[in-house]
């Protein structure tokens, strides 16, 4: 089982009907040999008894900001540096708009706000809630101050909506944990990664495009940013704010997307090709508009350069990773892309009716090497992202030491 032990976990419960959940993750992060204080808003005691999380923790559960009885009277800076870690789950919206503000209006707030430790939340509310620009430019806020989100998943709510807003499950949680303690450093190592889709214009007004969002390539980049790595993004257009700490190198075409990796690729360890790259652009860009005349007409369309395989095919190349996004025998055309484009390592999207990653928050990967095949379930991108920085790693270390 992996290990928690030795460290000290702060765990945040705010409230919501998810508060529920808190219980069991109390449970298995002391299963995992973690020390755990529980630190509760007011609203939160009326979804959870304190008593039931004292009785998991074997520790008080702290919820007052003036307590006479903490030592010295300053409970809150005690907590706040006795946490190697700090997670908040569920994070309420009201909790989310607090920390964003920079509010020290309760213990929790006032904890987040004086610790050092890493911070993450696990969002869960409404999905009405979740979608409101009010809510949305708090955990942009927060994502840019450094705090990581854990989901939310989406799904059946417990007030009958359906939508994005569901706490990420207890295993998620820990499973983050678990993974960012084991990531060997990518310090001193640097890393490019293409993201997004391309455009590839048709005229002034009009490109072929795909519905790549950037979510994973991103997740992807700000995962290898923790693990230490001076990290490259080449991203074609998407929605997103790039990760702070990045080299960021906006692109539309798949040439102008060839052209950005080639100017830095021969100074990189580690090449992650997540771009949904179009396979083909239209033989001519027109200069003016192409107007409305005849009933039908037909577009010349030519290969673009496959970027990945480029990369792969350098004499001093660096440890190269594709992704694939199939929808009928995945494995098997993923394996064949591995051998063709002569990748270390490939992450193979599954595309159907149950997976459906395109713009979503969350992916099913399995990776593939020569040697072994690894699926790593569906979960959120940031959670697969972490995981696959991780294999990265360790793979990486692996042929350098040998
Ligand atoms: N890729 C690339 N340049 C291209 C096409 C793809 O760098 N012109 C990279 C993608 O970033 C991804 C991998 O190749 O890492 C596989 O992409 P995918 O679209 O699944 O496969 P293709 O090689 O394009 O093959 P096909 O579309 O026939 O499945």
């Amino acid at each position: 089982m992996p290990s928690l032990s030795d460290q000290h976990i702060v765990l945040g419960i705010t409230g919501g009907i998810a508060a529920y959940k808190s219980a069991e993750l109390v449970r298995r992060l002391v299963d995992h040999g973690a020390e755990v204080q529980v630190v509760m808003t007011d609203a939160a005691k009326a979804f959870i008894a304190p008593l039931t999380l004292q009785a998991l923790s074997g520790r008080p559960v702290r919820d007052a900001l003036l307590d006479p009885s903490a030592e010295s009277g300053m409970g809150h800076i005690e907590i706040a540096r006795w946490a190697d870690r700090l997670v908040v789950a569920p994070a309420s919206a009201n909790f989310i708009a607090r920390l964003a503000g920079g509010m020290a209006s309760d213990l929790l707030a006032t904890v987040c706000l004086a610790t050092s430790a890493p911070i993450a939340l696990a969002p869960a509310m409404n999905q009405g809630m979740w979608s409101k620009s009010a809510t949305q430019r708090n955990i942009a806020t927060l994502k840019a101050d450094g705090i990581t989100m854990l989901g939310p998943n989406s799904g059946d709510q417990a007030c009958g909506d359906v939508g994005p807003g569901r706490m990420v499950e207890p295993a998620e949680i820990i499973n983050h944990l678990t993974i960012s303690e084991k990531i060997p450093v990518l310090d001193g190592t640097s890393v490019m990664i293409t993201a997004g889709p391309t455009w590839e214009a048709l005229d002034p007004v009009r490109v072929l495009s795909n519905h790549s969002s950037g979510k994973m390539g991103y997740a992807v980049a700000a995962a290898a940013v923790a693990a230490g790595a001076a990290v490259t993004l080449v991203s074609g257009p998407t929605a997103l704010d790039p990760p702070p700490g990045i080299q960021y190198r906006p692109v539309r075409s798949a040439e102008e997307m060839l052209a950005a990796v080639e100017q830095d690729i021969s100074t990189c360890d580690v090449f992650i090709g997540v771009a949904a790259v179009a396979d083909y652009r239209p033989a001519r860009s027109e200069t003016s508009k192409i107007k409305k005349c005849a009933d039908s007409i037909t577009l010349e369309l030519v290969r673009t350069p496959d970027i990945l395989a480029r990369v792969a095919q350098q004499v001093k190349r660096p440890f190269t990773v594709g992704f694939a996004a199939e929808t009928d025998q995945a494995i098997a055309n993923a394996r064949e892309k591995l051998h063709n484009k002569g990748l270390d390592l490939i992450a193979v999207n599954q595309v159907n009716e149950t997976n459906n990653p395109f713009g979503s928050e969350e992916n099913h990967l399995v990776l593939i090497s020569q040697s072994d095949e690894i699926d790593l379930g569906r979960n959120s991108k940031a959670v697969l992202a972490e995981q696959l920085i991780s294999e990265i790693a360790h793979r990486y270390h692996d042929q350098h030491s040998t």
